[in-house]
């Protein structure tokens, strides 16, 4: 039931590829996790900051780490649209602060999306790395103003982790589709719940994760809410090593996400429901957020019915008819069914 996610091979193969061109061969674990703690402590210092892309540490923290760990997160977003069937139509992709094209790797592998503009305004060594390989279908550009906007009703706008460091661009509102993942901090998950209202403003809907397009319950209803998923990592050998040097570790990993086209979605079941929260145990039940509408609600389970089913979070369900609210909380009697 748990969403589980291996590295991905092909991202492994360019981060040895950086790594050896570092000097770091062997994925020495207390090497890399000095560098990956160096840079997370700079993120934390300077949220908005630029990423160190000069620095040697930087890179290596990089590609051995974040960029194993964001591709999973976009994988996880791609496969949920995937579903949904978000990237039907769509054969290009500009990625905003694409970085060593992180979003990419999972668009080409799982969304039959070939064609890629990636912008970056600062030179990363796996940009480099790619344009050796002399894709013709990857390009890479360090404004967005120099890359084409040939196709936008084909084109997929994405920005992964890179609206922390800049504002959306106005072009970005020529395209058809955008894919925006954001850290899933309050302030950048709250970020991007005002960019969904002013997305919908400007007449994008909202494929996922919302289940509507009205007014974020988040958002309304709150003021310290923020919408966003967890999936769990497959960690290999390497990556446990690694993390055991840190102090911290990423058996799961947490983002915000949003897909939106101008297109608007196919109408989803009757009943369906998307699961926002972790399950949480309380006194004599169990509740999980739950976003179906404007409503900012939760799924209740009564341990007296037995041990709760596991509804795994970031997953659209369909709640069957007839369930009792009491408050905020659905309560739920019965196993549900995952679309
Ligand atoms: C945290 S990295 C994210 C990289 C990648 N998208 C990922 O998900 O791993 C943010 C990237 O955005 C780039 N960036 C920030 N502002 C930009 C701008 N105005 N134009 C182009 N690239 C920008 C930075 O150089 C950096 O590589």
């Amino acid at each position: 039931m748990k969403r589980v996610f291996p590295p991905s091979p092909e991202v492994l193969r360019v981060s040895e590829a950086v790594l050896a061109l570092q000097g770091s061969k062997e994925r020495d674990p207390r090497r890399l996790a000095a560098a990956v703690k160096r840079l997370s402590d700079f993120f934390i210092a300077e949220p908005e900051g630029a990423t160190p892309w000069k620095e040697a540490w930087a890179v290596e923290a990089y590609f051995s780490y974040y960029l194993v760990l964001n591709e999973i997160r976009n994988r996880a977003v791609v496969l949920e649209g995937r579903k949904l069937g978000f990237f039907d139509g769509l054969d290009r992709a500009v990625d905003f602060g694409a970085g060593p094209g992180t979003a990419d790797f999972a668009l080409a592998a799982h969304a039959g999306i070939q064609s890629f503009s990636l912008i970056d305004r600062s030179e990363v060594p796996g940009q480099r790395l790619r344009a050796a390989g002399a894709d013709p279908n990857w390009r890479y550009f360090s404004r967005l103003e120099d890359s084409l906007f040939t196709s936008p009703s084909s084109t997929l706008f994405v920005a992964s982790y890179s609206l922390t460091e800049a504002r959306i661009p106005p072009q970005a509102l020529q395209c058809e589709a955008l894919m925006i993942l954001e850290p899933s901090t309050q302030q950048d998950g709250r970020e991007l719940l005002k960019l969904r209202d002013h997305l919908r403003r400007e007449g994008y809907h909202l494929w996922a994760p919302c289940t509507h397009q009205g007014a974020c319950p988040l958002l309304k209803n709150s003021p310290r809410d923020w919408c966003h998923d967890r999936v769990h990592v497959d960690r290999p050998e390497w990556l446990v090593r690694l993390e055991n040097e840190l102090p911290f570790r990423n058996q799961t990993v947490t983002f915000s996400y949003l897909l939106a086209r101008r297109t608007p979605p196919p109408p989803l079941p009757e009943g369906a429901a998307r699961l926002i929260g972790d399950r949480l145990g309380e006194k004599g039940k169990d509740r999980q957020m739950v976003c179906r509408g404007e409503e900012r609600e939760f799924l209740a389970w009564m341990h007296r019915q037995g041990p709760a089913p596991e509804w795994p979070r970031g997953a659209l369900v369909q709640l069957p008819e007839g369930l009792k609210k009491t408050s905020n909380e659905i309560r739920v009697d019965r196993q549900l069914t995952i679309l």
